[in-house]
């Protein structure tokens, strides 16, 4: 039988997942299931104002924790503040094994930019609104989210708002620190102030500047958490793609999911959806076992979008 009829079904609730297992972040109690869900789209378009269907984006966010999803990621810049009230209101009082990740370092003013928010005083503020927006008294996993003078990576000291990040853990407001779009030398920057226990970068199947980070933080048992993990704003495309999964018998998006599950253990997905089918789309693929054949060739992606850029 092929994958899809045996654990994708679009028009009702799945059950029995596996999320892709079981993933420890270093030197915490805490567990999750590799594969989560990322609240980003249930804001307005571009990431702006209420969802354009917001009894959808409960409905989103009820069934991935009932599907068994314990990892949400967020952000009070998104919306801002409505994902984290949209969470609020969807689960609230949360289960106890269920773990909302939310980042600061940026903000929204009224033009909709998006500008850099990293001094004491901003991310005592961001730390204050995660803590009310979301209805908690202590925020599980922070992460400071790196914004350079332009879009991607880009180098230059992160000591100072992570040192912030740091005493404000030591308040008891923040239990784990993690970082987001950084590079090798910040992580290890921040790692010499408090400990890190994940990093969340651009990555996917077509974009593959972390390849080398993902090895160091594997062998440190960080966990390397993806964002645009489907492609973001312009969701892959690609031939190979397409070709392994009519072969497979999975959609694009769960082959682009799969692959990265396969791609190393410390990797935790948060794949992003409005859509009650997407979502049970992208929760199976945790059940899609792709051969090293495949994976192989799923590689070549890569190669053929860096020849296409250059
Ligand atoms: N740290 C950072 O700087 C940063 C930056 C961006 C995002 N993030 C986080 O990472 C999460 C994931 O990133 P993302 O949501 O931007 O991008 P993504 O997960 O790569 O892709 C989301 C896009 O793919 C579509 N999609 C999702 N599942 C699909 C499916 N099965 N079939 C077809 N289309 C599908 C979504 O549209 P539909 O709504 O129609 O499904 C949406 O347009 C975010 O939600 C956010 O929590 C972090």
């Amino acid at each position: 039988m092929r994958f899809k009829s045996l654990c994708f079904k679009e028009d009702r609730q799945i059950t029995n997942l596996t999320l892709g297992g079981q993933f420890s972040l270093p030197g915490t109690s805490i567990s999750i299931k590799r594969l989560g869900y990322g609240a980003m789209q249930l804001a307005g378009p571009g990431v702006w104002g209420p969802p354009k269907d917001p009894d959808t984006a409960l409905a989103v966010l009820r069934e991935a924790v009932a599907a068994g999803i314990d990892h949400i990621d967020t952000s009070d810049f998104y919306g801002p503040h409505v994902t984290n009230q949209i969470i609020r209101q969807a689960l609230h009082p949360y289960p106890p094994e269920l773990v909302i990740v939310t980042k600061l370092g940026a903000r929204r003013p009224a033009d909709r930019s998006w500008q850099r928010a990293n001094s004491a005083e901003d991310l005592t503020a961001g730390v204050h609104d995660n803590l009310r927006n979301l209805g908690l008294d202590v925020l599980d996993v922070v992460n400071y989210r790196f914004l350079g003078t332009r879009h991607g990576l880009e180098e230059g000291s992160i000591a100072e708002p992570v040192a912030v990040l740091a005493d404000l853990q030591r308040q008891g407001l923040i239990r784990h620190i993690g970082l987001s779009n950084v590079t090798a030398v910040q992580v290890a920057e921040a790692q010499a102030i408090t400990d890190i226990v994940c990093v969340q970068n651009n990555y996917n199947l077509a974009h593959r500047d972390d390849d080398t980070l993902i090895e160091t933080l594997a062998g440190q048992g960080i966990a390397y958490v993806p964002f645009f993990p489907l492609g973001g704003f312009s969701p892959l495309q690609s031939s190979i793609l397409s070709t392994v999964a009519e072969r497979v018998g999975a959609t694009t998006m769960q082959v682009a999911l799969a692959w990265l599950l396969h791609r190393s253990p410390n990797i935790l997905l948060i794949p992003g959806t409005s859509s009650l089918a997407h979502l049970r789309e992208n929760m199976s693929a945790g059940e899609l076992t792709l051969t090293p054949e495949t994976l192989a060739e799923l590689d070549g992606i890569a190669a053929m979008a860096s020849k296409a850029q250059h």
